[in-house]
């Protein structure tokens, strides 16, 4: 019971990473806001996690979304101790044909969305006098480019710098900022990858999946429950001399 007593606001929850989070926060004695733009998906998934979960409308694109769902969490679970900026969107393209409009809609929920979140639930938090945790999700695709997925890799650079920069500025405040780069995990997220791949690369549907699962040093793709643990650790009060760090989560994958 690691978060005993705690809260949690946790963006992108309605399915996979963030729910997996949800999951394991509440096993340690947190409450936790289901916070998504999928509002069915997001209801589903708190009624399924029981009476410590709390869903929230949440389109991280939108200021006032952001507003009111830090207004509501704060509501109905009376504070944010914890934040996880885990939404994002995934996309796929060789340079020569990266659209504008999808660099757009990728840097404003990857980016922008993390960088707004966490301003509001830093505001919160500072108010509070209390601390806090964030925690950004990163990504191994963070750490180096890949020929087909520049937006999305240069979006995950971002948040390791942000990372950095918004840990270095609250720890003043007792609020730790840190980051997680999972390697390849499996789950819809990943289904979406693969049909990329499939259209790019030419490939049999599963292929890239199998590919990439294959080359991974630990022998398998990740699995969301692969993360909790530093999830845990990070949101927790044995993390408090952590800042401004992103721990790779990857199975050997990448080394930093
Ligand atoms: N799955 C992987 O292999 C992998 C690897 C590295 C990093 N990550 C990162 O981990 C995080 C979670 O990944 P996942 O696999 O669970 O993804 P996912 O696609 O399964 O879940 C993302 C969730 O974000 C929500 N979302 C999308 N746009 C939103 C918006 N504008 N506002 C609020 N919510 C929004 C979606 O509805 C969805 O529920 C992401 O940040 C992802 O980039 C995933």
């Amino acid at each position: 019971m690691r978060l005993e007593g705690k809260t949690a606001l946790i963006t992108g929850a309605a399915r996979g990473i963030g729910r997996s989070f949800a999951e394991a926060y509440i096993r340690e004695g947190a409450r936790v806001a289901v916070a998504d733009i999928d509002t069915e998906r997001a209801r589903q998934t708190a009624l399924e996690l029981g009476d410590q979960a709390v869903a929230i409308e949440l389109d991280v694109t939108c200021q006032e979304s952001i507003e009111r769902a830090v207004e509501q969490t704060v509501e109905a679970l009376g504070c944010i101790d914890i934040l996880v900026n885990n939404a994002a969107i995934f996309t796929a393209a060789p340079i020569t044909e990266i659209h504008r409009d999808d660099f757009e809609r990728v840097f404003d929920i990857n980016v922008a969305g993390t960088l707004f979140t966490m301003q509001a639930v830093a505001e919160h938090m500072i108010s509070r006098g209390a601390g806090g945790k964030i925690i950004n999700m990163a990504s191994q695709a963070g750490r180096r480019g890949e020929a087909l997925v520049a937006v999305y890799c240069a979006s995950k650079a971002a948040i390791i710098s942000l990372t950095q920069s918004a840990g270095l500025n609250l720890i003043q405040h007792g609020i730790n900022v840190n980051a997680i780069a999972p390697g390849v995990v499996d789950g819809e997220h990943w289904d979406g990858v693969d049909a990329f791949f499939a259209k790019y690369e030419n490939k049999a549907p599963g292929e890239k999946k199998r590919e990439v699962g294959d080359a991974v040093p630990f022998g398998r793709m990740g699995t969301a429950d692969d993360l909790t643990g530093m999830a845990i650790f990070l949101a927790s009060a044995e993390a408090d001399y952590v800042v401004s760090q992103t721990y790779n989560v990857d199975g050997g994958n990448w080394m930093s």
